[in-house]
């Protein structure tokens, strides 16, 4: 009999949670919904790291951590110079503990369908320019482009956890997000870093910066997280360099350097490319998977 009434609770305290998201008009918000939404990022890095360092994913290194969920499309092994590899070689592993990190402590859902082909990388740079940058951009072809591709992608997970932290209840929560936070930041700053030094160089064919590249793209995020500025290139005008002293932005923050945050909403819009929470695409063409993003799908 037990389990039967701790289910019916269940049921009820769920269906309680979701009359007041759909009252307040805002997906569900427990510290559950919200260590689950940061899953969606997670596969998307741990898979664009893995294969474009190894040549193959989670279906080889972890698979039980995909929960049986499709895999990957259009992903590749990327030409990278050795340096580069070694980093992101890093970077994959780490994606990896922290899917298992989350998932051990929420239950989560299995891995979502996640198209990282060269054309989601080339739609997304065209936005970025506003106009088809010819060849279209191949974030697989050298290090410097996949460098400039993976600007895209860690950091709108840096600042979803700095969102989520001041929503979050319990202690086991906050301090699962902290120690997410504290590695995603640190892998924004050395991709940051290695673009900072190239900053200067022409990104070819293009006769475009690495600089205008980062500003191109942070200014994209902005307009499709329709929040506002939480995000930065590597060059600002001074007025938004660190205290209106710096024009160099090696990382990027608010008027007291504090990190941006961004809510799941503003994260869905940019990671979906479309401005919409409510229309998926981009990187997930069948929309992220969890309470938060299938409230919106609905
Ligand atoms: C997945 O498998 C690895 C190695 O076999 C194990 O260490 C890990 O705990 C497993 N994770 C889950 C979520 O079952
Ligand atoms: C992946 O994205 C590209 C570019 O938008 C598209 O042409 C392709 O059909 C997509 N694949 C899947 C499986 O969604
Ligand atoms: C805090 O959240 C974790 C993960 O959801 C859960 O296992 C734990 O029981 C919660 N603790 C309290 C005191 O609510
Ligand atoms: C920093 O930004 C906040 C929010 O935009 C603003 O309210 C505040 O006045 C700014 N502070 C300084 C010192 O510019």
């Amino acid at each position: 009999m037990a389990p039967n009434i701790s289910r019916v609770c269940v049921v009820v305290l769920l269906c309680y949670s979701s009359f007041v998201a759909i009252a307040s008009g805002e997906a569900p918000k427990s510290d559950t919904d919200l260590l689950e939404f940061p899953l969606n990022l997670e596969y998307l890095e741990a898979e664009f790291f893995l294969i474009g360092a190894l040549g193959y994913g989670l279906d080889v290194v972890a698979p039980n951590l995909t929960g049986g969920g499709p895999s990957p499309v259009g992903a590749r092994l990327a030409n990278l110079d050795n340096l580069v590899r070694d980093i992101i070689t890093q970077f994959a592993y780490q994606e990896v503990g922290h899917l298992r990190a989350i998932k051990s402590t929420v239950r989560g859902f299995p891995r979502p369908l996640l198209n990282l082909s060269t054309t989601s990388f080339a739609d997304i740079m065209n936005n970025a320019f506003g106009r088809p940058l010819n060849p279209p951009f191949n974030p697989y072809v050298n290090s410097i482009n996949y460098l400039l591709a993976s600007y895209v992608i860690p950091y709108v997970g840096l600042t979803g956890y700095v969102g989520a932290n001041p929503q979050l209840q319990n202690a086991t929560s906050k301090k699962l997000v902290a120690g997410l936070l504290g590695v995603e930041s640190g892998q924004d700053a050395v991709l940051r870093s290695l673009l900072y030094e190239r900053k200067d160089q022409v990104v070819r064919p293009y006769r475009v910066t690495v600089a205008e590249f980062t500003n191109r793209i942070s200014a994209l995020r902005n307009k499709l997280g329709n929040a506002g500025v939480k995000d930065e290139g590597l060059v600002v005008p001074r007025e938004q360099g660190a205290e209106g002293k710096v024009t160099g932005n090696i990382l990027a923050g608010d008027n007291e350097s504090l990190a941006f945050g961004r809510t799941p909403e503003e994260i869905l819009r940019i990671v979906y490319g479309t401005g919409d929470e409510h229309v998926p695409g981009g990187f997930y063409p069948k929309g992220a998977s969890g309470s938060i993003a299938t409230y919106y799908l609905k």
